[in-house]
């Protein structure tokens, strides 16, 4: 049996990791500025990690929901002192789509309406309602595009007002830093103004943290930037560092019962020991302050670079923008440099997303490498 193709594949082939370097199967070295798409957030295979779900797996890997998990409570305590949001209450799954699928699904539940406005350049993952509120025709099929979406402009709030003051959207979802689409961030003052319109049209406004979340900002979550208060904020990728968690932060205003979700994966023993280490180390090794610090930088070795026309996004959820497309140097930066880089919906746009672990001397050979391929 073939592998559906669906993904253009770099030629190489990692079999283990340390920190922040991948290693393929030659041993050659590769620099980690993708994280694996925003997803390693404590470094690979680190110490603590290894052992906390080595020692899960030969306890317990996974019973169902019908059963007590502590580890659950437990990770649901730490998230709330980590974040600083409280009193919020946690539902898990296992990826971001799905985490935006149940917090669309919930949103619509709670209020009974079933419109979604959603915005230009978002990115909500691939499952029913969430593909659905993106703009990219490509990846919605006909089976998904029956959802009611509105897409609006990024930082458009009278057009928000107005899809709202129709009373049929149960969720405005938002990403605060646009991942995927390429770091697009809009004012405090739009966010707040959605913020207050959800409140005044009982519309939930969902926070879209899978990839801004967990640390990754130099704050918990990207929104606390701004002086708002999501009904739900979805959360996956740096999550687990790696092993498969998603879920949703759900504001108390928002009532459980019985069935409203569920999952089979979800929050399993497992994913909880990995989450739970993710947490403690991030606490543990000032990985946020690490964020700002090597963020700041980061971004004034890149105001050196007069090829670099725009820097974009907030701690180690950054962009750079050229005035030509990237997908060339990004080739080079990995055949050549041995540095991996992510790409973004806008194609002059070259994304970093490393691990949370980075230090100076790593951005140092990053700019190196990027300066010998910009002569
Ligand atoms: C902001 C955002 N939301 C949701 C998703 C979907 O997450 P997953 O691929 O885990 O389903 C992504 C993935 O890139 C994302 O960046």
């Amino acid at each position: 049996m073939s592998l559906f193709n669906v993904y253009p594949l770099f030629d190489i082939t990692p079999v283990k990791a340390d920190d922040v370097f991948v290693f393929d199967e030659n041993n050659t070295k590769y620099l980690d500025l993708y994280g694996g798409h925003a997803v390693i957030s404590i470094g690979h295979s680190h110490p603590k990690y290894v052992t906390a779900i080595s020692e899960q797996v030969s306890k317990l890997g996974f019973y169902s929901n019908s059963i007590k998990n502590p580890l659950q409570v437990q990770l649901a305590d730490q998230l709330e002192r980590l974040s600083g949001c409280k009193d919020y209450e946690l539902f898990l799954c296992n990826s971001g789509a799905e985490a935006n699928e149940n917090a669309l699904k919930l949103a619509s539940f709670h209020n009974g309406k079933k419109k979604v406005v959603a915005f230009k350049n978002g990115f909500h993952g691939r499952t029913s309602a969430a593909v659905a509120a993106t703009d990219n025709a490509k990846i919605i099929a006909p089976i998904n595009a029956q959802q009611e979406v509105e897409i609006l402009e990024l930082g458009d709030l009278e057009g928000a007002e107005k899809a709202l003051a129709k009373n049929d959207v149960c969720a405005v979802i938002i990403e605060c830093i646009q991942g995927v689409g390429g770091l697009d961030e809009s004012t405090a003052a739009f966010y707040e103004g959605v913020d207050a319109l959800c409140k005044n049209y009982n519309t939930c406004f969902i926070a879209d943290e899978v990839q801004s979340g967990f640390g990754r900002t130099g704050d918990f979550f990207a929104f606390q930037k701004h002086g708002i208060t999501p009904d739900i904020i979805s959360i996956a990728k740096g999550m687990g560092n790696g092993f498969p968690i998603g879920g949703i932060l759900i504001h108390p205003n928002i009532k459980a019962s019985f069935g409203l979700l569920g999952t089979t994966f979800g929050g399993n023993h497992l994913a909880c020991a990995a989450s739970l280490t993710v947490l403690e180390v991030i606490e543990e090794e000032h990985l946020m302050q690490n964020a700002k610090e090597i963020s700041a930088y980061f971004i004034e070795k890149a105001k050196e670079v007069s090829a670099i026309k725009n820097i974009k996004g907030r701690g180690l959820m950054l962009g750079l923008e050229f005035d030509f497309p990237i997908a060339e140097l990004r080739k080079k930066l990995i055949f050549e440099h041995k540095i991996f880089t992510g790409s973004a919906k806008n194609p002059n746009l070259l994304r970093i997303l490393p691990p949370l672990t980075i230090k100076k001397e790593h951005i140092d050979l990053f700019f190196d490498a990027l300066k010998k391929e910009l002569k």
